[in-house]
């Protein structure tokens, strides 16, 4: 069986490198997909209030069996939810929708610094982690500015800071900033959703130590320290990406994924995205 390395969060908690994210499954495929991911050894699986799809998430945990301490479960409020009490709501229903007794990691998903006040946010996240359910707290799509605030403002460090970053993006000056202060750098859309991999650089790499773009990109973060959850619905494309840990990349070859960066974002700007689903 394959050993995944931890990361350990500024609290203590321990989270697999590597995971399986969720997002785009639809609802009615997510509990085979995630059934999948963990029969081929995922044991760490990355979803949102927003992606729909908790409850097949929560279903395959249980169908599987395992251990409930023995899978990281993350999830993430959503935009719609930044006021403290739609905040505490939201997160029971996340809670009730995966139908688990808490999570491992709870996210503010975007900042939304347009519209709202994260910090408020970031407060009602401190009362859910003073009330149990949930084993560490961070944020995803902060910007250093945003951190910086929370810093100033509350008395929590966010745990991890899950932003974009892939070959096309590297996006260091937020990375350097995490690491800074401790918090866990996750890189989401790792593979940019497929556009780095007809790189030649990466291909070339690929070719030459006998693995799949998909795994050189894969390896590059795993070898720069962030923790990953390539999606698929697409069982062997699941097992390819969980065998990262047979080889190892040279510092070049790092060196010359990092170089491809060209600033290029699959999403949106966290400082400008202000999408708030409604209802
Ligand atoms: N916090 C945020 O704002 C945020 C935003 C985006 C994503 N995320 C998280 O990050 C996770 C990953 O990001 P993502 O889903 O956007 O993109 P991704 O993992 O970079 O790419 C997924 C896409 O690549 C394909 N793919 C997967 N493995 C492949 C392989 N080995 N070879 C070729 N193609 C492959 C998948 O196709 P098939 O499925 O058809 O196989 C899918 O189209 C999400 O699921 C979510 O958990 C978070």
């Amino acid at each position: 069986m394959t050993e995944v390395p931890t990361i350990t969060l500024n609290n203590g908690v321990k989270i697999p490198q590597l995971g399986f994210g969720v997002y785009q499954i639809e609802p009615a495929d997510t509990k085979k997909a995630t059934l999948d991911a963990l029969e081929v050894g995922y044991r760490h699986i990355d979803t949102a209030e927003m992606y729909g799809n908790e409850k097949g998430v929560g279903e395959a945990v249980r169908e599987f069996g395992i251990d409930r301490s023995d899978v990281f479960i993350t999830s993430k409020l959503n935009n719609s939810f930044h006021a403290r009490d739609a905040a505490l709501k939201a997160f029971e229903g996340t809670l009730a929708t995966l139908d688990l007794d808490y999570v491992d990691l709870f996210l503010i998903h975007w900042p939304l610094p347009m519209i709202g006040d994260y910090v408020e946010t970031w407060k009602a996240m401190e009362e859910m982690y003073a009330g149990g359910k949930v084993k560490a707290i961070g944020v995803s799509n902060f910007q250093p500015e945003h951190l910086q605030r929370l810093f100033d403002e509350t008395g929590t460090v966010p745990a991890a800071n899950q932003i974009e970053v892939h070959p096309y993006l590297t996006n260091d000056v937020v990375r350097d900033f995490d690491a800074k202060y401790g918090i866990a750098t996750e890189a989401w859309s790792p593979i940019a959703q497929g556009k780095v991999l007809d790189d030649k650089t990466i291909v070339d790499i690929a070719e030459r130590v006998g693995k799949s773009p998909a795994q050189v990109t894969l390896r590059w973060h795993i070898q720069r320290g962030d923790i990953v959850f390539p999606k698929s619905v697409t069982r062997s494309r699941i097992e390819e990406n969980f065998a990262l840990f047979d080889f190892e990349l040279t510092d070049a070859d790092v060196s010359a994924i990092t170089a491809l960066d060209r600033g290029e974002r699959t999403g949106p700007d966290p400082d400008t995205f202000d999408y708030v689903p409604k209802g």
